[in-house]
């Protein structure tokens, strides 16, 4: 059985690989985002009175400015979404139809908390390995490069870390390479920091596990406080309502440099998820592959709720091969000394 799921492993990476080196995409797909592209820069310029009045409200810490933001997130993504079907026409209206249907309310198991706790930790531990199959652990590396501090350790926060499968991959990248990483891994639950925590001990790598709720980073800024170069969160905020997931980037933003990743929404995802999911032969992770890869963004729509934050012009959005939507914001000015970002820093990684 063990030696079928390796065999099975295997074919996948190679299609995988295989799909990265010729960035197949499907070009209904490609047509459809360069067209969301369009109605998300005229929609921005619609709302650029409400992002300023956002804005100023945030600045001056109001109590409400939070839920404002989210309010002003949610209905832009609602609008981008129901406009972009008026948008197109002939066959990519069909297909704008299907890729309007996609995006559900309906939340994963692994958000339920009458999930017993082993089968929780099961499709957390199955996430990772489907992570190493897929590699995508070092594809999420190469994009920390241009954050990567010369002259002393790079500090990472990194958001609804779960068990922090990232978290330890990036460190033992980083000691093979010779990088020098402060990593806290966080997460709202301790049940699974605790796992990602012995995990580190046992293999003695330096990473610490916090429990820390990524919507709510205030004591990021309080007096005293650690300072980090880049703030990640990879492969959660299609857990969050949409409005909170620009809460969080606007939280994260505030003090440093952003790298969010997510799952690329498209229909060779929803496909080629769930069935890479069906190798590890339970439903919880057939069901959670499922709805996730129909709640994942595109860049487009990241962008669009990096936009009616303060940081949107500090924002970039974009793809990377085989279906991951990337959200990449530098740091605010004033913000720690970030990378050194000349060329040729031997403690630079290559960046794909
Ligand atoms: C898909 S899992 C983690 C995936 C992980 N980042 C990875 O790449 O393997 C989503 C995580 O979000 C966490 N989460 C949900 N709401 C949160 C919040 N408000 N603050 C912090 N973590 C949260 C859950 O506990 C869960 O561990």
């Amino acid at each position: 059985m063990a030696a079928l799921g390796r065999t099975l492993d295997r074919a996948i990476r190679r299609v995988v690989d295989l799909a990265v080196a010729f960035d197949v995409t499907n070009p209904l797909q490609r047509a459809l985002d360069a067209r969301r592209r369009e109605v998300v820069e005229s929609l921005l310029a619609g709302e650029q009175g409400n992002v300023a009045d956002v804005a100023a409200r945030l600045g001056r810490a109001e109590p409400d400015a939070h839920d404002r933001l989210s309010a002003l997130a949610e209905r832009s993504l609602a609008v981008l979404r129901h406009d972009l079907r008026d948008a197109v026409s002939g066959p990519l209206r069909l297909y704008a139809a299907i890729d309007g249907r996609l995006p559900t309310r309906e939340s994963e198991l692994l958000d339920d908390p009458a999930l017993p706790a082993g089968m929780r930790r099961q499709i957390l531990e199955d996430l990772d390995h489907m992570n190493r199959t897929l590699g995508s652990y070092p594809r999420f590396l190469d994009l920390l490069a241009p954050w990567l501090a010369t002259d002393r350790p790079t500090r990472i926060l990194d958001l609804a870390a779960g068990h922090g499968g990232f978290d330890l991959e990036l460190a033992r990248e980083a000691r093979a390479r010779g990088i020098a990483l402060e990593i806290t891994a966080t997460d709202l639950k301790r049940e699974y920091l605790d796992i990602g925590r012995v995990v580190a001990e046992r293999e003695g790598l330096d990473v610490r596990f916090e429990v820390q709720d990524a919507l709510d980073l205030s004591n990021l800024r309080a007096p005293g406080a650690p300072r980090y170069d880049v703030i990640t969160c990879t492969q959660s905020l299609h857990h969050f309502p949409v409005g909170l997931v620009s809460v969080m980037i606007h939280e994260a933003a505030a003090t440093s440099a952003v790298l969010f990743i997510d799952g690329y929404r498209s229909l060779t995802t929803l496909l080629a998820v769930p069935s890479i999911a069906l190798r590890f032969g339970h439903y919880g992770m057939f069901h959670d592959a499922f709805v996730s890869s129909r709640r994942f963004f595109v860049p487009e729509e990241l962008r669009l709720l990096a936009c009616v934050t303060p940081a949107a012009e500090r924002t970039r959005a974009f793809r990377i091969p085989p279906g991951f939507t990337v959200l990449r914001i530098d740091p605010p000015t004033g913000a720690p000394a970030p990378a050194d970002r000349a060329a040729g820093s031997p403690r630079r990684l290559p960046v794909l």
